[in-house]
């Protein structure tokens, strides 16, 4: 995205009424998601407690000495003194160096063998050391989550598991096994991504012309895309629509004046192909 784009969107959302904002180290943003929110703050807009900033270990830096110091590191670009919610970003690990997508001489990548559990303890350190409120994990499906839970002397339950969800993809097994063990689902993509080829299945058709959704829309004069976050929200999945958008930031915020009947969230709930835009095919 353009030089400053970022900036302006979330000094746009926060004025909106946003106060949760996604963020990884691998946007290349952090610096603009930390200048808006210190800029709101030194406006008297918010407070830094009213926002909730997640942040995102890359997979690069797995090995439990790295942690700590790749959160430092986020913290010194947001130039905040600390994360509400720090994530796993992947459940699996890449070679640690200065390549963010390190591969080898025919172009493939060069995993790293670590212990998601070694991970998760620096996690908890970080959490102790009050640098990251609460600690959570991403993508990471029912057996990675069990690793974690399972695991002797357990300190902090992952809070969140970030993974895809949405009308096409809702997860109900998933959403199931989290809801048992108190981890809020936060669905990623909840409008069905931006269809980027490079990293979107476009072969499954776009959420937001799906004639279901538009017809629900159309009744509560609504578009699908607010029908669809609204869906998420009431089946208690927390959403982060990404918009670089003024008028669809707002746009997705206008979703707490209405709300959907049991049947229309039983009929959106049908919508469910079990299949994934977001492949994360390495
Ligand atoms: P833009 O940034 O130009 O608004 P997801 O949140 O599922 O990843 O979807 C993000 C994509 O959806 C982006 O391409 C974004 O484009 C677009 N988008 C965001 N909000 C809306 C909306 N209300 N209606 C249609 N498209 C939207």
């Amino acid at each position: 995205t353009p030089k400053g784009s970022c900036l302006e969107s979330v000094k746009i959302a926060i004025d909106t009424g946003y106060r949760h904002i996604d963020g990884a180290f691998v946007y290349y943003n952090e610096h603009e998601v930390g200048q808006a929110i210190r800029e709101k703050i030194a406006e008297g807009k918010i407070k830094r407690e009213d926002i909730f900033y997640c942040g995102k270990l890359w997979n690069t830096c797995h090995p439990p000495e790295l942690v700590r110091p790749t959160l430092e590191k986020t913290l010194k670009i947001l130039q905040l003194d600390y994360v509400d919610l720090y994530i796993i970003e992947l459940p699996m690990a890449f070679k640690p160096g200065d390549a963010i997508y390190p591969k080898d001489e025919n172009g493939k990548f060069i995993y790293h063998e670590t212990d998601l559990c070694a991970t998760w303890e620096a996690m908890e350190a970080c959490k102790d050391a009050g640098l990251a409120k609460s600690i959570g994990v991403s993508n990471f499906n029912r057996r990675q989550l069990e690793m974690i839970l399972n695991k002797p002397g357990l300190k902090y339950k992952p809070v969140s598991n970030q993974v895809e969800c949405h009308p096409y993809f809702t997860q109900p097994k998933l959403l199931e096994f989290c809801r048992q063990h108190d981890i809020v689902i936060v669905g990623y993509s909840p409008l069905g991504t931006s269809r980027d080829e490079t990293w979107v299945n476009v072969s499954s058709p776009p959420l937001l012309k799906d004639p279901v959704l538009n017809a629900i829309g159309k009744k509560y004069k609504k578009t699908a895309a607010q029908v669809a976050l609204r869906f998420s929200i009431q089946r208690g999945v927390v959403v982060i629509p990404k918009s670089f958008n003024s008028q669809r930031i707002r746009e997705n915020f206008q979703i707490f004046d209405f709300s959907l009947t049991e049947k229309e969230m039983k009929e959106i709930e049908a919508l469910n192909k079990n299949v994934r835009y977001v492949e994360l095919l390495m």
